[in-house]
């Protein structure tokens, strides 16, 4: 079996940043209240670009981190929970912009946990030695998605794209997980088309073929204190889980990049670890909750202020709608380049 190194990372953010104080002219809340809650302070939302745009932005730039033209890829997947379209994937859009004429290309959607199920997939095909050199990216547009009269999620949701080259190597992927607990499922959600055709006349929420938990809207609904609860117990469990059996301690990481969705889920999960809170990097402050483009933005945020270097152990770990949750444990290859 061979591992996977992490080769190059790349992000694009959207250039258009709404403060907490925006928010507050059109939903009745504050930036005390965003602040002292959620950790948030400002938000970036795409006035023109679509997840694709973005996907394609990032791409370049880990390309070029690692130093890959885009003919070698042999794999794209690309996590997303707002595409542009329910089809031709995002990936496969991705694929002809980039002009990666040999790779397979796909989607696959596991909400803000998205990033470490593709690392995962495109890890699998790496280690068995189907592929060689992969691209995963993170990129969403949940601004399309959020109802801008809910102050429940309004505030917290936002957009952005990350991007990762993953190539055969020696060392980097130590140890993952992932999990999954459809029961869960209606607690953060958000509807696609309802079942209605020609033949079905219309129907009514209940009868639409996902069952009555479901309320039917086209965008997201979620139950924050559930979620909350739910992150508080799945992170640590995640982070301690991923350490088992590989002779390494919570000591020895360099780093905690999280997904990036409530400073206080970051602080509860630190007490619950009996360590310091600075051991999670935090960037939500600046870009709030981008699903699963957080880890990514983050990873290449890491990089290119030298805060991680070859040899340095990290978690990343995540949870999110599904409900879905993962962790890696990685040992960082990559030399930064962009000091
Ligand atoms: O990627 C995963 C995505 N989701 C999450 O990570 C969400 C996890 N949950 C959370 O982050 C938190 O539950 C929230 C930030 C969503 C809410 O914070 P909370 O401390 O759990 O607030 P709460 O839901 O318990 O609500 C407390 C009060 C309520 O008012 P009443 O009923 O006490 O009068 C809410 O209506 O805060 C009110 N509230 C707000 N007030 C001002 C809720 N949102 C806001 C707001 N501004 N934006």
């Amino acid at each position: 079996m061979y591992n996977v190194e992490i080769t190059g990372t790349g992000r694009y953010l959207p250039d258009f940043r709404v403060s907490n104080d925006d928010i507050a002219q059109f939903v009745d809340t504050s930036d005390v209240w965003i602040s002292e809650r959620t950790g948030i302070k400002e938000r970036r939302i795409s006035i023109r670009e679509n997840t694709t745009d973005m996907a394609v932005e990032a791409a370049r730039r880990a390309l070029q981190d690692a130093e890959l033209r885009a003919e070698e890829l042999d794999l794209i997947v690309v996590a997303t929970v707002t595409p542009d379209n329910f089809f031709p994937s995002t990936a496969c859009l991705v694929q002809a912009r980039l002009g990666a004429t040999r790779a397979v290309a796909f989607d696959i959607s596991a909400a803000c946990t998205g990033f470490i199920f593709a690392l995962s997939i495109a890890g699998q095909f790496i280690k068995t030695g189907q592929y060689q050199k992969a691209l995963i990216i993170g990129s969403e547009v949940l601004s399309k998605i959020v109802d801008w009269q809910d102050r429940n999620t309004c505030v917290l949701f936002a957009d952005g794209a990350g991007a990762a080259v993953l190539e055969r190597g020696k060392q980097g992927i130590i140890s993952e997980l992932l999990g999954s607990d459809g029961t869960g499922a209606e607690k953060l959600a958000c509807s696609a088309v309802p079942l209605q055709n020609k033949f079905t006349g219309t129907c009514s929420d209940a009868e639409n073929g996902s069952g009555s938990k479901f309320i039917r809207r086209d965008y997201i609904t979620m139950n924050g204190r559930e979620i909350f609860k739910f992150a508080v117990n799945i992170m640590p469990e995640c982070i301690l889980q991923v350490l088992e059996n590989t002779g390494y301690s919570l000591k020895d990481v360099k780093q905690i990049v999280p997904h990036q969705a409530n400073i206080r889920i970051l602080e509860a999960a630190a007490k619950k670890l009996a360590i310091n809170k600075d051991k999670f990097y935090v960037n939500l402050g600046h870009y709030g909750n981008t699903s699963g483009a957080s880890i990514p933005i983050a990873l290449d945020e890491m990089a290119e202020k030298g805060l991680i270097n070859p040899g340095d152990l990290l978690i990343i770990v995540g949870f999110g709608a599904g409900l879905t949750y993962g962790a890696q444990l990685l040992r960082w290859t990559k030399e930064s380049s962009r000091k």
